[in-house]
């Protein structure tokens, strides 16, 4: 296994540990890689007001971002017993507005089973922010 991905899957792995999920009890971590090299990480974190969850995947790419990194090279999700955690799409869509259809997505479960992907397969034809360049006069 490229030796980044292994890196990136043990950071998702790691966040996981501090998911605070109390209502599902479905505990996911992710890892974002970004070009500077660094990795930042989230976990789900959710509230007794349900809607107001915010997805592991969601909490990595927001504290990159957070962090002044905007160029992603590699997610990784750590999440499910036995099925891997696939992302949602509000976080595929998310994901969509600062990585291209390319970037490499793994995802692991905790009984091992993996699965590489990338964000083009898990959303294909993404309205992303090219479109909005129509608006632009
Ligand atoms: N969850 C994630 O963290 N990422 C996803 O992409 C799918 C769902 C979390 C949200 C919630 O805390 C729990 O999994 C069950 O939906």
């Amino acid at each position: 296994m490229n030796p980044e991905i292994a890196k990136l899957i043990e950071a998702a792995q790691a966040a996981r540990q501090h998911a605070y999920a109390p209502y599902s009890n479905y505990r996911v971590g992710a890892a974002v890689l970004t070009a500077s090299g660094r990795i930042y990480s989230g976990c789900n974190i959710e509230n007794a007001s349900y809607s107001m969850t915010i997805c592991a995947e969601r909490v990595a790419v927001a504290t990159a971002i957070a962090a002044g990194e905007t160029e992603f090279v590699a997610l990784a999700v750590a999440g499910g017993q036995e099925l891997p955690s696939l992302p949602c799409g509000a976080c595929r869509q998310f994901l969509a507005e600062f990585a291209g259809p390319e970037l490499p997505v793994s995802i692991v479960s905790q009984q091992g089973t993996r699965l590489d992907t990338t964000l083009g397969e898990l959303l294909p034809k993404a309205f992303d922010p090219t479109y909005l360049q129509e608006g632009k006069e």
